[in-house]
Order: C-alpha cells, then structure tokens, then sequence
C-alpha cells in the first residue's frame, strides 16, 4: 500500500506545479517502500537527501510561478515555505548523524506524511483561485507582454531580458501554431544559450557591484538552466499541447517574476548609482 494515494492530491490548477506534487508523492512512495524492505541506512538517507532536495526546489518554483501569476499573498506561502524547509533540515541533520535512531527515521517520515498532507495537500489550495484568472492565452496574444515596470536600468541587462522574452513568445506562437520537432528544438536550444549567457552577465554585474544575497540569485539561475536542459532534450518528443502548457504554465512566470522580483537588486543598485 503506498504511503501517499498520489491520484487524490487535490489540483491547484498549474499543471507543472500539480505533476511536481504527484512527483514528491511518487518518490515519498518509493522512499517507503525502500524502508518497507531490507536496506542499509546509507541507502535509505540517499533517497531522502533526494527528496528534500526536489521539495527545496519544488518550493522556489511553485513561488516563482505564483509570484509571477500575480498571487498577492504570495510572501505568506513563502514564509510557510520557509518554515517548513527549515524542519526538514532537523530531520535531514539527525538521519545523518552516525548513531541516528530508527526513531529519526519515524520522525522524518511523520515529517514528510505532514508536510504533504498539510502543506501540498491543503495550503498550496491558497492559491488555486488565480489560475482560474489565467487561463490559456487567447486570440494571437504573445504570451509574455513587455510591461515597463520590466526595466532594470541597466541597458545591457534589460536588451537581453527583451530578447528572452522575445524568443520566449515566438516559441510559445510556434507550439500554438502546432509546429515540434527540431524547428522547436533549435529554438529551445537558442533560449537556453541566451539564457545563461544573460545569467553569466547578470552575475558578474552582481559580483562587480557586490549585491546581497547573489548566491541565492544564481541558485534560482542554475535551477532554471537545468529546466531548460530537460525541456531542449524533451521538446523534440513533446506534443505542441506539452509544449504550450510547459511555456503557459511555468516559463512566463518564472521570467515576469524573475524579471520583477529577483532582478530587483540590480533595479535598486541601478537607480542609487543614478542618484
Ligand atoms: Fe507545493
Ligand atoms: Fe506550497
Ligand atoms: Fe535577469
Ligand atoms: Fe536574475
């Protein structure tokens, strides 16, 4: 019997952050089976030092992606967020301690059954309202309209944020029109150069002008860089209808809310060296 029935997670109404929660509920599933039968510790603590890698990535994207979907209380969902990873670092501290009870392992695994159903299960329904308010986009419109207050101040940074966003919507156009294969492909491949040579030059404008919390930032970047990885390497399999739901559902918001929120330090550091 699995530890989580994955098929009754309620949705939330993002199909990328709904397939990352039956993800953790799958690989919950297989950590529980792994206890279920004949391991070593050093077995079992590698699969759960994997999940709680996937739910600290799990958390930065769900909030990229409601932050850029324009969930107002999003700093709430953040601070829980928070609070929770740093309960699952407890745990992940005493299963790695080398004299760690079998009660740690109880723990970890009430912690986890907690976390999923209070957390994914029940709060991440906080939000689910302001996907219903953006639905697919319609009538020719790009998909990510370049909004003033998306200028950092910094001409060099903000060409590349329009070139992204550029090559962003003719993807997204292409897939809407049915066009895959390597026609996508190549475009997929062209986002992820420009990407992270945008991401090289953003670091080193952080580092030449010594902003906070910078290692943050380029996590948030390498994260991203590893997303487009696995969707250069899917998007020749994809179907159109995967493609436009991957750019529709997760890829805009990420960009309107990197753009606005992460990049808000260069903004900021843009507008003082002004004044
Ligand atoms: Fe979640
Ligand atoms: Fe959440
Ligand atoms: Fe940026
Ligand atoms: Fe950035």
């Amino acid at each position: 019997m699995p530890f989580i029935k994955s098929e009754v997670l309620p949705k939330t109404g993002n199909k990328i952050i709904d397939a990352w929660h039956h993800q953790l509920a799958q690989s919950v599933n297989h950590a529980y089976a792994v206890w279920g039968r004949q391991h070593t510790m050093e077995e079992l603590g590698a699969i759960l030092d994997g999940f709680f890698g996937n739910i600290r990535r799990h958390f930065v994207l769900e909030e990229s992606i409601i932050r850029g979907a324009g969930y107002e209380d999003w700093k709430t969902h953040v601070l829980k967020h928070r609070m929770l990873r740093s309960e699952l670092e407890v745990c992940v501290n005493k299963l790695h301690q080398s004299d760690a009870p079998q009660g740690a392992l109880i723990d970890a695994f009430s912690q986890i059954d907690s976390l999923i159903y209070d957390h994914e299960f029940l709060e991440d329904q906080d939000f689910w309202t302001i996907f219903e308010r953006n639905a697919r986009v319609t009538g020719g419109e790009p998909l990510v309209v370049w909004r003033p207050n998306f200028l950092l101040g910094v001409p060099g940074l903000d060409k590349e944020h329009m070139a992204l966003v550029t090559l962003l919507n003719t993807i997204y156009e292409m897939a809407a029109n049915d066009h895959t294969g390597p026609e996508i492909t190549g475009l997929v491949q062209s986002l992820r150069e420009h990407t992270a040579t945008h991401f090289a030059n953003e670091e080193a404008y952080g580092r030449d002008h010594g902003l906070p919390a910078w290692g943050e930032h380029a996590d948030m970047h390498a994260y991203l860089l590893a997303d487009l990885d696995d969707l250069a390497a899917k998007a020749e399999i994809e179907t159109a209808d995967d493609l436009c739901n991957y750019l529709e559902n997760y890829l805009r918001y990420w960009l309107i809310d990197h753009i606005i929120t992460a990049d808000d330090v260069i903004r900021k550091n843009a507008k003082k060296l002004v004044h």
